[in-house]
């Protein structure tokens, strides 16, 4: 299991990837399946993002706050298209065309970060926090578990289960209270 943030968040990039694939190239209630998958994911990835590690990004030494302003108006686009794609659902006509568009653009979003963010994460930030932020996402992932496994539900995951639009407006709560937690 990854150990630090950047090793998690490097995980997840890589399983978006993969779902991108899985939802292109699936049919029926397998692909219906891999787009809820997604669409949880990214909820949690790009939150987290959003909420600790652009903030933090901020605050380190020789930090450019031009480029944390790109990434974030990368996500905010990223989460229209999503929203469009989930309004529609993946019958609508249109949705392989902009499952395509989302995916270059999500694929690159996350290129960028680990080209222009990281890097500066590892090397300013101590390993121990690291770890901790580690914990925060973790959390949040709990909350929006990528797929209903039977035995597995909890209160918590129950909070969020529902509609993929509901995951995405609510996941934001989730991920602000567990890096609270961590950060007390
Ligand atoms: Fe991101
Ligand atoms: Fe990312």
């Amino acid at each position: 299991m990854p150990d630090d943030v950047v090793d998690l968040l490097l995980a997840q990039h890589a399983r978006i990837e993969e779902l991108f694939l899985l939802v292109s190239g699936g049919t029926g209630e397998a692909r219906k399946d891999a787009f809820d998958d997604l669409v949880r994911l990214l909820a949690v990835h790009e939150t987290a993002e959003e909420e600790v590690v652009h903030p933090l990004g901020r605050t380190l030494p020789g930090g450019n706050d031009a480029v944390i302003d790109e990434r974030l108006a990368e996500e905010r686009q990223a989460k229209e298209m999503l929203r469009t794609l989930i309004d529609g659902g993946v019958d609508a006509d249109g949705f392989d065309a902009g499952i395509v568009l989302l995916r270059d653009a999500v694929l690159m979003h996350a290129r960028h970060e680990e080209r222009y963010e990281f890097p500066r994460l590892r090397q300013h930030v101590p390993a121990d926090r690291l770890r901790a932020l580690a914990g925060a996402v973790r959390a949040a992932e709990e909350f929006a578990p990528t797929r209903p496994h039977p035995g597995a539900e909890s209160a918590k995951a129950n909070l969020i289960a529902g509609p993929p639009l509901a995951v995405l407006d609510r996941v934001r709560d989730v991920v602000r209270r567990a890096a609270d937690g961590e950060a007390s």
